[in-house]
């Protein structure tokens, strides 16, 4: 009896079974069946373009714009978009050692800014600008035509013939210099010389005795380091081709500290629309310093050569500097009309 029942549920349950499988065999045939059947729709009939078409353009721009972003763009996407190798509408050209590389990264977070990733040194260079405009144009990254190129060469701030060669080229160029507290500047502009001097196994002097005149006991103005932190004298030089209008201050210590408002600023004087956000930066403690955030999946921070620990520096010579360094800053808040509460 009981053996009767369990065959009786096992042919309804195959009875059952058999229903859904075909039921569901006859709509996926049904369906394909359809598919083949209707005519393809001409795209435009199907959505109108306004709609579907700048969504699709978008999607791939932002792609494109984070590639051209990278300083990368195939040769597709050359020929497809008409990129351009422009020649750069702003420059930062200087000061070493102030922070330029973490300017111009954290400028092209901005869609509208490309940047050109080496430092070109065409200005600076009398071999590279004997090869002519033709080549630092070709040293520029791909572009679209609506976006800015900017370049930096830290050189270019204290080398004589620069501001005439630049002014030769483009006498309306946006100009940007990005400083920081002059003695602080200058030990780090020591603290990379001093790397270089180790990683090939050399030994190289204490900050100290580079800085101070052993003879005089005053501050040596003949050594690079300090003659660089005298931003005064070389702005004069530009002064001389370019109105101050023309150029912007960055304080690039505070762009260690609280980056975007230093790059809003920066914004404005370019003329770009607002862009950068507290989300493009984030702080990374193990880093001590803010990353770039491009998006959801590409982060960066700058380069370990970015950030490195200065030696301790004498006091009393830091004070020597900062006195020296005192009536020039003032000189360059006056011209500038931008104030730092340097000592
Ligand atoms: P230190 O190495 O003395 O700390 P430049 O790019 O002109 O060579 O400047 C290097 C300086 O940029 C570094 O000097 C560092 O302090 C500063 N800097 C500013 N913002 C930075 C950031 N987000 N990451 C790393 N370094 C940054």
């Amino acid at each position: 009896m009981l053996f009767k029942q369990q065959a009786l549920l096992r042919q309804k349950l195959f009875v059952l079974g058999s229903l859904v499988i075909g039921s569901v065999l006859y709509l996926v045939a049904r369906v394909g069946t359809l598919d083949r059947l209707q005519p393809i729709c001409p795209i435009e009939s199907r959505f109108h373009p306004s709609e579907q078409i700048p969504l699709r353009t978008l999607q791939f721009k932002r792609g494109l714009l984070h590639e051209l972003r990278k300083g990368n763009a195939t040769k597709e996407q050359i020929r497809l978009h008409n990129l351009v190798q422009q020649l750069p509408r702003a420059i930062i050209i200087g000061v070493r050692k102030g922070g330029t590389r973490a300017l111009l990264e954290m400028l092209n977070l901005h869609p509208a800014v490309v940047k050109a990733s080496q430092e070109i040194h065409f200005f600076d260079n009398d071999k590279n600008y004997a090869r002519g405009i033709d080549w630092y144009r070709g040293k520029m990254p791909f572009s679209l035509p609506h976006q800015i190129t900017i370049e930096k060469s830290p050189a270019y701030f204290i080398t004589e013939e620069v501001p005439e060669r630049i002014f030769k080229m483009n006498s309306s160029i946006k100009l940007l210099i990005i400083v920081r507290e002059p003695t602080t500047r200058a030990v780090s502009d020591y603290t990379q010389v001093l790397e270089g001097k180790e990683r090939k196994n050399k030994t190289y002097h204490k900050f100290e005795n580079l800085a101070i005149d052993a003879n005089t006991c005053e501050v040596n103005t003949k050594y690079k380091a300090v003659r660089t932190s005298i931003y005064t004298k070389h702005l004069e030089r530009w002064l001389k081709y370019f109105p101050v209008e023309q150029f912007h201050i960055v304080d690039g210590d505070r762009l260690i500290t609280d980056p975007l408002p230093e790059l809003q600023l920066v914004e404005r004087f370019l003329n770009l629309p607002s862009r950068i956000s507290q989300y493009n930066l984030y702080f990374n403690a193990t880093r001590g310093f803010y990353c770039l955030r491009f998006n959801i999946v590409f982060n960066k921070c700058l380069a370990g050569s970015k950030g490195r620990i200065h030696p301790e520096v004498d006091p009393s010579v830091v004070t020597k500097l900062q006195k020296f360094f005192h009536p020039f800053n003032q000189k360059f808040y006056q011209i500038t009309g931008r104030t730092f509460n340097w000592p």
